[in-house]
């Protein structure tokens, strides 16, 4: 889950390409690089680390085509050599790739029976070297990167330069890769952020489509060589949406967006819900599937459409998706919820829906993914682009329209959108309210080993949506679980000053308060998340009583506490260590 992007304009291609590359940071930061043409040929720039800009003179400002990468280590340490552009032996080369070549290593051992050697442990590397036969066997720099990637199992989005030629070629299968027109300049990268600043009309690849950018743009068919039409589409996003303004953290202002966001989520086309709605109550069996934090918003799901909806439905990971297939049928619907749109994972997990015949809706953020162009219809969640790698505001617009969809089957949609537009009213006082009381919180834990979260009913999924925050920013383990598991396990880890968050709504308050009696009797610190104070909770975030919605804020000082915490230990929030905003790969 790298990033990629490459540029073919008449003025000062290398520093383009690299502002682009700034701006896909957040899909992996262990190492990158750039490759421009030069009159000697190409030149290559690598480092370890984060993106910073090179010593002045690195970047030629005159080259015209240049292509880079930010990884995400998969095949190979992070290191130098292991880092992208990669050169073919003859350098005639130069590839950024995204993805993965699953049968690199027997590829590599044909190639290196013709003589060929290898710097690094990358499967990349071999792909450049495959493309290098394969132009000299076709004599045609195009058709060589087809032929070789006809050779290609597995994923990738590439973007590959020659040496002689003057254009660049761009390839997709698994991984994401649109394309920019701009004036007398071409774009391509892994997402739209990368050319927003230069052009918003895009062109979106699908698997097994190449490009050949140069004075012109033409799309091929990868397994037949035939030229194909494309579309225009026009970026709807601002760069502003994208940059951080006066925050230090996107992370930050991304918790401060969710009242506008939250309110955002339920504008949707006209009757789309209602339509939706209707599929789901016709359906014979409904799986809601995510991963990571669009996971837990599905498991809410099952709890929203059995209270409000009176209707069982069912909530996979998208990773185990697969194991289900055999209860997969055309009347099956199957709800895909995912941020970004191309989690490699949920694509997967809706293709074997497709290969059952059953319907796919999406619930993604990101116009015009995969994900959303790989189903039978979608909501958008409308929370503007979402750059920093935890998911906060798409989390809260993924509950809003999930509830939104349960009050619409049980054909209450009015009332429900009255108690999302609540739920977007209070956001800003909450978060206003409890951040102080975060910023303590983590001076006090910074240095706790681990954070129990418990909630029950609904409370129970943003218990584990909550670990999760704390997890991914702070490095703490932390574990979110349901209160009537405490007993069975977990309370054997509570001693001295161990923090527990512990969530309560009205349904559900005397058994959690029970559960944070006995962890304080053990020693636990109680930090209370309630609409009510209590004499047990050590620390107290005060959040609205809204029902249905409550996940909605109380999640709120929680994400706060996460970033403070983050701060307090010297995390970065927006680029935590290993991970990256999404999985490209399985
Ligand atoms: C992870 C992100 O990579 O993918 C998480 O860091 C996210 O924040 C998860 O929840 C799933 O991503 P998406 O885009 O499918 O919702």
């Amino acid at each position: 889950m790298c990033g990629i992007t490459g540029v073919i304009s008449d003025s000062n291609a290398p520093f383009k390409a690299f502002i682009g590359l700034k701006k896909l940071e957040y899909r992996g930061y262990d190492s990158w690089g750039i490759a421009f043409k030069s009159c000697d040929g190409i030149e290559v720039y690598k480092a370890v680390g984060k993106i910073i800009t090179p010593e002045k003179g690195t970047l030629n400002h005159n080259s015209y085509a240049s292509i880079a990468h930010t990884r995400w280590a998969t095949h190979g340490k992070v290191t130098v050599e292991n880092a992208h552009p990669h050169t073919s032996n003859d350098k005639s080369i130069a590839i950024v790739h995204n993805g993965i070549m699953e049968n690199y290593q027997e590829v590599k051992q044909q190639l290196l029976k013709k003589g060929f050697t290898f710097y690094s442990e990358t499967d990349t590397e071999v792909l450049a070297n495959l493309i290098q036969l394969k132009v000299s066997e076709k004599k045609n720099f195009a058709e060589g990167v087809r032929a070789a990637l006809l050779e290609v199992e597995g994923s990738y989005a590439i973007l590959a330069l020659h040496k002689d030629t003057y254009e660049m070629v761009a390839a997709k299968n698994g991984s994401p890769l649109a394309l920019g027109i701009g004036n007398k300049e071409l774009f391509a990268a892994s997402d739209v952020a990368a050319f927003l600043p230069y052009t918003k009309t895009a062109v979106y690849l699908n698997d097994f489509e190449m490009a050949v950018l140069g004075n012109d743009l033409k799309v091929l068919d990868i397994k037949t060589g035939k030229e194909l039409q494309y579309r225009k589409k026009q970026i709807l996003w601002t760069v502003e949406q994208a940059e951080k303004g006066n925050y230090a953290h996107f992370m930050r202002k991304e918790i401060d967006e969710q009242p506008f966001t939250i309110k955002k989520s339920i504008e949707q086309e006209k009757g789309k819900v209602e339509k939706v709605a209707e599929l789901i109550k016709k359906a014979k069996g409904v799986f809601f599937v995510g991963c990571g934090t669009s996971y837990h918003s599905c498991i809410s799901s099952s709890y929203l459409f059995s209270g409000i909806a009176k209707m069982h439905v069912n909530v996979v990971l998208a990773s185990e998706f697969r194991n289900y297939k055999e209860f997969l049928k055309p009347e099956t619907l199957v709800i895909a919820v995912s941020q970004s749109g191309e989690t490699a994972d949920v694509i997967d997990a809706i293709k074997t829906a497709k290969s059952k015949g059953s319907k796919v809706v999406a619930i993604v953020n990101v116009m015009d993914s995969t994900v959303m162009r790989l189903s039978d219809d979608c909501l958008m969640m409308n929370a503007g682009p979402e750059i920093c790698v935890l998911s906060t505001k798409s989390y809260t617009s993924q509950l809003s329209i999930l509830s939104l969809l349960a009050y619409a089957v049980a054909g209450r949609l009015n009332e429900g959108k009255q108690l999302i537009e609540e739920a977007s009213k209070k956001a800003d006082e909450t978060i206003r309210r409890n951040e102080p009381i975060a910023k303590e919180i983590a001076k006090k834990f910074s240095n706790a080993k681990d954070f129990f979260l418990i909630g029950r009913d609904l409370a129970f999924p943003t218990a584990l949506e909550g670990a999760l925050k704390i997890k991914e920013v702070s490095y703490i383990h932390a574990e979110g679980f349901a209160g009537g598991e405490l007993k069975h396990g977990t309370i054997a880890l509570i001693e001295d000053g161990v923090p527990c968050i512990v969530l309560c709504t009205d349904e559900t308050r005397p058994l959690i308060i029970s559960n944070a009696t006995e962890v304080k009797s053990r020693g636990g610190a109680i930090i209370g998340v309630d609409s009510k104070e209590d004499s047990i909770f050590d620390y107290f975030f005060r959040v609205d009583e809204l029902g249905s919605a409550n996940p909605i804020l109380m999640i709120l000082p929680i994400q706060l506490l996460a970033y403070h915490l983050a701060l307090e230990r010297n995390c970065d929030p927006d680029k935590p260590r290993n991970l990256a905003k999404s999985v490209t790969v399985k």
